[in-house]
């Protein structure tokens, strides 16, 4: 069956912009994109670049736009695509600037990569660790015994081990569409498999020390979609999550964000209520404040004037069993 293969196409060499050009191709059952792609470029148009090597969804080349949606094209069948939209829409991966038609510069990416340090730092040299552990020409053998008990972490919902950089989450991040340094979910990810790595000595915490900073953690949006478009099935939000945990708890609480989430809890836990404007203040300090005035003078304005003293609600002993739960008791 013939089919209809729409793609973007720019050379910035000699395009002022982006255009589309249609070509048409024979189906064959278990026909992929990224073959049609191929077959496309070999048989009709050599000039059509695009990015591609092992075909089976793990080097993470072939990852494009097809439809609007970012997805591996050696993972993605000809058949759906054509079954649900008619035709097949390919572009480049967003949030990254296009080298030429569907390869995109990863410069930014994999620079942000290198900044959460991607390897193991130093040697663990407790006796714990060791026992378990036998040394082969230098090389760490975990056993299987320690590999259960603590690479758990790692290997649970969040599966960020399994990440094969192919750009699918930056390409759809939100944060990284609002800010252009926002380090993204496959940095941050990694940067908890990392931090999570029973045999990493990263005695000060210096990577999530830097993973705190601004354009770090705090800066996720929640948007959900890293790990509505993962591939690989890997949540980079619910590391990240994560590492929002880890970092309060580890008490790195420099950035704005965690301070809003301190105070928070802490105004939640004085009161059973939320005081906006000590948040604002404790998250932002004057600044904050001042920067908060326009939104505060547009809610006074409609009668949405928080109280400056709060009191304490009747049911306090549940918050304070509740903070008890989730082992928050210091922020009573
Ligand atoms: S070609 Fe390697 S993931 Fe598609």
């Amino acid at each position: 069956m013939e089919f209809k293969v729409r793609a973007c196409r720019f050379n910035p060499e000699t395009d002022e912009k982006p255009y589309y050009k249609e070509y048409t191709a024979e189906d064959y059952p278990g026909m992929t994109v990224l073959n049609a792609l191929i077959k496309i470029k070999s048989e009709l148009d050599g000039t059509l670049s695009f990015r591609r090597s092992c075909r089976s969804a793990i080097c993470g080349s072939c990852a494009m736009k097809i439809n609007g949606i970012t997805k591996l094209a050696c993972k993605t069948q000809v058949s759906h695509e054509i079954d649900k939209f008619g035709i097949i829409n390919v572009e480049p991966l967003a949030n990254m600037p296009v080298i030429r038609d569907l390869v995109v510069d990863q410069e930014s990416f994999f620079d942000k990569i290198k900044e959460i340090k991607p390897y193991l730092l130093g040697q663990r040299e407790d006796e714990a660790h060791n026992r378990f552990h036998a040394l082969k020409e230098g090389e760490k053998i975990s056993q299987p015994v320690y590999y259960k008990s603590e690479f758990q972490n790692l290997t649970g919902n969040e599966d960020t081990p399994n990440c094969i950089l192919c750009e699918c989450c930056y390409s759809e991040c939100g944060g990284v569409v609002g800010n252009k340094n926002y380090l993204g979910p496959a940095a941050l990810a990694k940067l908890y498999r990392y931090s999570e790595d029973p045999r990493d000595n990263d005695k000060n915490g210096s990577r999530l020390v830097g993973g705190s900073k601004p354009d770090g953690i705090w800066d996720c949006v929640h948007c959900q979609s890293c790990e509505e478009f993962c591939p690989k099935g890997i949540s980079p939000v619910k590391a990240i999550v994560k590492l929002h945990e880890k970092s309060v708890k580890n008490s790195i609480t420099f950035s704005a964000g965690s301070k809003h989430v301190v105070s928070i809890a802490r105004s939640i836990g004085e009161t059973g209520r939320l005081d906006e404007v000590k948040v604002a203040f404790e998250s932002g300090g004057i600044t904050g404040l001042i920067n908060d005035l326009p939104m505060a003078f547009g809610a006074g304005l409609k009668g949405k004037i928080p109280p400056l003293r709060h009191k304490l609600i009747k049911d306090m002993e549940d918050i304070r069993l509740a903070y008890k739960e989730l082992d928050l008791e210091d922020k009573l």
